[in-house]
């Protein structure tokens, strides 16, 4: 393995369920880097706005609730904390989903998490994924992935996990969720979901895990290392 003796950050984008979290949740363990879940930072100030009754569209009250809000990600993103209680299940539902893309929308909201973002990869080797990692919170990443998959598909893993969870939710229902959820995050004003112009696209459908593993890591290889192996 070559050693690699500087930070490195890889930024993994792309839409809700395209397998953003496993794979990168996977590669970091195999690269040995920090696993950052950014999306969880989203849904913990949502959750916290829900609790409180806070109105989402008070945007002053929502930056003031991201700012304060202490969120712990332990270590290989298993566990959240929210102010220092484990909310890791609790910010999992289709519920704190919606919001979280909602409150995603407020540009204070994003400036403060993004700036928890940039604190947490300042560190240490990173593979942080999300929306806008390569195009906003990493512009200068040394590896860019914007991970996709069809709609269809994409609503398939979402059931899919709901069912490993034990839970059971309307087919239509939730490609409705995705769509909407999709859409308000493509169109926001504010660091919309975009493929930054550096990143390398890759389509997930229909590719196993271990597939889309290797066709990532040979991007990272090329990037890192001028084609020498890298894990
Ligand atoms: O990845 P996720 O489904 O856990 O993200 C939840 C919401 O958070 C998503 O719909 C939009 C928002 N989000 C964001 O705006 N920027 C990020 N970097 C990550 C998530």
């Amino acid at each position: 393995m070559a050693k690699q003796s500087r930070r490195v950050v890889i930024a993994i984008d792309g839409p809700a369920g395209a397998g953003k979290s496993t794979i990168a949740r996977r590669l970091a363990e195999r690269l040995g880097f920090t696993y950052i879940d950014s999306g969880a930072m989203y849904r913990a100030v949502a959750l916290w706005a829900m609790r409180q009754n806070a109105d989402p569209a008070d945007m002053h009250r929502m930056e003031q609730l991201a700012r304060a809000a202490d969120i712990e990600l332990q270590p290989a993103g298993l566990q959240i904390l929210l102010n220092g209680e484990d909310v890791t299940a609790a910010i999992r539902t289709p519920e704190v989903g919606q919001q979280a893309s909602v409150v995603a929308v407020i540009p204070g909201v994003r400036r403060a998490l993004v700036e928890k973002q940039r604190a947490l990869g300042e560190r240490t080797s990173v593979i942080m994924e999300g929306r806008d990692i390569g195009t906003v919170v990493f512009p200068d990443a040394d590896v860019k992935i914007f991970l996709d998959a069809d709609p269809q598909e994409r609503v398939s893993r979402r059931l899919r996990d709901f069912r490993d969870q034990g839970e059971s939710a309307p087919p239509e229902a939730v490609a409705a969720q995705m769509q909407e959820r999709d859409r308000r995050d493509r169109t926001r004003a504010e660091a919309p979901l975009t493929q930054a112009p550096d990143a390398v696209y890759i389509d997930s459908t229909g590719l196993s895990l271990d597939g889309v593993e290797e066709e990532i890591l040979r991007v990272v290889r090329a990037r890192l290392t001028n084609g020498k192996d890298f894990s």
